[in-house]
């Protein structure tokens, strides 16, 4: 929207966008291809405190704060060279110019790069299981600033990454860091100050559950999700008080590593998400009867002694929260948990420095 509150020409847009990247390049902006191919992984985060709504549809900038966690080794592993043309292989597949996950990756390759290119052929896995109900395209977007970065030499700060990052998805400034991430909102109107932040803490035994309930591919985009409960839902206004109550807690519960403060308060924060949602008129609704069996089970579980909390993202499927040993004896009972250790990084050796074999 304009300021006038008139929907902007998809020129506007990219123009608005390619503003924000030269204020992060600077003279940088004018730099062509320093090496012929980069390469990077990121992790996928889980928010604890979640990111529900936009001040800016164009620039993802958010309404509140948020705070994530990384799931380790669960993410996206790219490579990106200088080429011919533009080409998108995706787990394996090359994907037609016509396909929303091309159309989507070169949008953002687009607003860092002139008419004259160059092109780019992206080769893209992701690492986080496709069933597995969890946002892949945070992890992409992380994956291809950090690729840039290195292809077109810039040497930007992780803030500045970050900072770019979220033009591709609000959710991809927290994947530039493996734990903890606290999102800034910022307050400029051209987003400069809203980015990523990493915590440093690292809780070692702390373990993300993935617990896919409903397999196959989700409904409504959260994108689209998000937009339509700022406007509809009778209990959006309720989101903004709800952060700031939240986050200090989760933060010092963090610092503390205390699962007993931070797991109540994770589960609490993405319910009220789901109640905004179940509230919109038209009504959103990402549970399906096996949600609900879950979520009777995860207190179950609690009311047998142990300590374990979910949290939901906008899909069916719910990711817990536990201690290790508290996690393996999940996983002895519930054995299609997937168990990921937030910290477990991925080392990427880059196949570009001269005496790789
Ligand atoms: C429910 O980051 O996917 O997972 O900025 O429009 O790309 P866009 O949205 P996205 O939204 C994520 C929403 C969420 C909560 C969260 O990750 O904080």
């Amino acid at each position: 929207m304009d300021h006038q509150g008139n929907p902007l020409t998809p020129a506007e847009v990219l123009q608005r966008r390619r503003q924000v990247v030269r204020a992060v390049l600077g003279v940088r902006s004018a730099l062509g291809p320093q090496r012929s191919c980069a390469e990077a992984a990121a992790p996928a985060n889980v928010a604890l405190v979640k990111y529900w709504g936009k001040r800016d549809e164009v620039l993802n900038l958010p309404v509140t704060d948020s705070l994530s966690v990384s799931l380790g080794r669960l993410g996206t592993w790219m490579k990106i060279a200088v080429a011919e043309r533009d080409r998108l292989i995706l787990d394996g597949r090359e994907h037609s110019p016509d396909t929303q996950e091309y159309r989507r990756m070169f949008e953002f390759f687009d607003l860092f790069r002139g008419e004259a290119g160059p092109f780019l052929e992206i080769v893209t896995r992701n690492t986080v299981p496709t069933a597995a109900g969890v946002a892949s395209s945070a992890s992409a977007f992380a994956a291809a600033v950090r690729c840039l970065d290195v292809l077109m030499g810039w040497g930007l700060s992780e803030q500045e990454l970050s900072t770019l990052a979220r033009l591709g998805s609000g959710s991809a400034c927290r994947s530039l860091w493996y734990g903890f991430v606290h999102w800034h909102r910022g307050k400029r109107a051209d987003g400069l100050d809203s980015h990523g932040e990493w915590i440093p803490v690292v809780w070692p035994s702390l373990r993300v559950l993935l617990w896919v309930v409903e397999g196959g591919p989700k409904g409504r985009s959260s994108r689209d999700a998000m937009r339509h409960c700022v406007t509809n839902s009778p209990l959006y206004s309720a989101w903004a008080p709800l952060v700031a109550r939240d986050l200090p807690v989760a933060l010092r519960a963090i610092q503390e590593q205390n699962l007993r403060e931070l797991g109540p308060l994770a589960e609490g924060n993405a319910l009220a998400m789901h109640a905004i949602m179940i509230a919109a008129r038209p009504s959103v609704r990402y549970w399906t009867p096996a949600t609900l069996v879950a979520l009777e089970q995860v207190e179950r579980w609690r009311e047998e002694g142990l300590d374990v909390w979910c949290t939901m993202d906008a899909g069916p499927n719910l990711k817990l929260l536990a201690e290790e040993s508290t996690a393996r004896e999940l996983v002895r009972r519930q054995p299609d948990l997937q168990l990921v250790d937030p910290f477990e990084q991925v080392s990427v050796v880059d196949s570009s420095q001269p005496g790789f074999q």
